[in-house]
C-alpha cells in the first residue's frame, strides 16, 4: 500500500521533504509615517503596528536591523490635503523626507515608495476627481510628478497602487526621462476593491468620503481580469507584479506566477491582519500558529514577495527555529 504518512514520522523528515520555506528575505514592512513630531501611535485596528513621527522612526529602523529585515514600504500621513493631492509631490513632504531620512541612517533599508493619492487628497479618493468619478489621465499627470519627487528623494523603488489606466507606462516614461532609468516599478497589478483595506483607512487616514473605489480597483469576482491587468502592466514595463489582498486571492497569485515570468508580490493587508490579531486576543485560536500557516499559503501559491505588518513577529519566529 501507498503510505504518504512514512514520511511524516519524524520532525527530521518532515523537514527533508518540505516544499516551502518562508525566510526574513520574503518580507516587506510597511511604515507610516506621519508629519509632526514625538509621535508613536499605535493604530487601533491593528495592535503592534504604529504611526511615527521622523524623530521616533529611528526606533523602528533600529528594530527591523536587529531582526534582519532589509526592506519596507513608507505610506504617509500628511498635515495639509487637498483636492488633488499635491502635496505628494512636496520634495519637502513627509514621505520624501522619510525617505531621505532612511537612506542616510539606515542606507542599507531598501525603501519602496507607495506612490498614491488617497493619502493626500481631501476627499480620500487615489485622484483627480471630476464629475463625481476619479479622472483616469489627470490623474497620471500628477503621478508623474509624485514619481519623479520620489525617486529625486532617492526611493530604491516605486509601487503604484492606485489602479490607474496606463499608470505604468506614464511612471516608466517620465523616469526614463528624467534619468531614473534603473529605478523599478512594483505595480500594485490587480487590486480588488476590498472590505479588507478598511484598517489600513484608518491607519493613513484615508478613507473615501463619498462613493467608494470600485471604479478603479477591481471587482472580487474577477479573475480572467486579473491576467488582463497584468498582461498590460507587464506591457507597459513593470519589472514586479502585485496581488492585493492576499489571503481570499491565492488563486490569482498562482495564476500570475503561472503566466507570466516577473517576480510575484503579495500584500497580506490590515484586514487580515486585524482579523488574526482579534481573535488571537480573545485567545479564539494560536495566533503566531496561525499567522505562519497563512504566510507560508502565500508563498506556496507563488509569492516571492509578501508585504506585511506580521513581518517583524514572523521573523522573530523564523529566526529563533
Ligand atoms: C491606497 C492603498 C491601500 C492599501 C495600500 N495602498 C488601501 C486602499 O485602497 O484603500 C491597503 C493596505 C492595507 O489594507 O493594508 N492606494
Ligand atoms: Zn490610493
Amino acid at each position: 500500500m501507498n503510505r504518504p504518512r512514512r514520511l511524516r514520522k519524524k520532525s527530521s523528515i518532515r523537514k527533508l521533504i518540505r516544499e516551502t520555506h518562508l525566510s526574513v528575505n520574503d518580507f516587506v514592512y510597511p511604515l507610516f509615517i506621519e508629519e509632526g513630531t514625538n509621535i508613536k501611535k499605535e493604530i487601533a485596528s491593528m495592535p503592534g503596528v504604529f504611526r511615527y513621527s521622523l524623530d521616533r522612526i529611528n526606533e523602528e529602523l533600529e528594530e527591523l536591523n536587529k531582526i534582519g529585515i532589509q526592506s519596507t514600504i513608507l505610506f504617509g500621513i500628511p498635515k495639509s490635503k487637498d483636492a488633488i493631492g499635491s502635496e505628494s509631490w512636496n520634495d519637502e513632504g513627509i514621505v520624501q523626507k522619510g525617505i531621505q531620512h532612511i537612506k542616510t541612517q539606515c542606507p542599507d533599508i531598501y525603501t519602496i515608495a507607495d506612490v498614491c493619492f488617497c493619502e493626500y487628497t481631501d476627499h480620500g479618493h487615489c485622484g483627480v476627481i471630476e464629475n463625481n468619478d476619479v479622472d483616469n489621465d489627470k490623474t497620471l499627470i500628477n503621478l508623474e510628478r509624485q514619481s519623479i519627487s520620489m525617486a529625486k528623494a532617492g526611493a530604491d523603488m516605486l509601487a503604484p497602487s492606485g489602479m490607474m489606466d496606463g499608470m505604468v507606462r506614464a511612471m516608466r516614461d517620465t523616469l526614463d526621462l528624467e534619468g531614473f532609468v534603473e529605478l523599478p516599478i512594483m505595480s500594485y497589478a490587480v487590486k480588488y476593491a476590498s472590505a479588507y483595506y478598511g484598517p489600513f483607512r484608518d491607519a493613513a487616514d484615508s478613507a473615501p468620503s463619498f462613493g467608494d473605489r470600485r471604479t478603479y480597483q477591481m471587482d472580487p469576482a474577477n479573475k480572467r481580469e486579473a491576467l488582463k491587468e497584468a498582461m498590460l502592466d507587464l506591457q507597459e514595463g513593470a519589472d514586479i507584479l502585485m496581488v492585493k489582498p492576499a489571503l481570499s486571492y491565492l488563486d490569482i497569485v498562482q495564476d500570475l506566477k503561472r503566466n507570466t515570468d516577473v517576480p510575484i508580490a503579495t500584500y497580506n493587508v490590515s484586514g487580515e491582519y486585524a482579523m488574526l490579531k482579534a481573535a488571537a486576543s480573545k485567545g479564539w485560536i494560536d495566533g503566531e500558529k496561525m499567522m505562519m500557516e497563512s504566510l507560508t499559503s502565500m508563498k506556496r501559491a507563488g509569492a516571492d514577495i509578501i508585504v506585511t505588518y506580521h513581518a517583524k513577529e514572523a521573523a522573530i519566529k523564523l529566526n529563533n527555529t
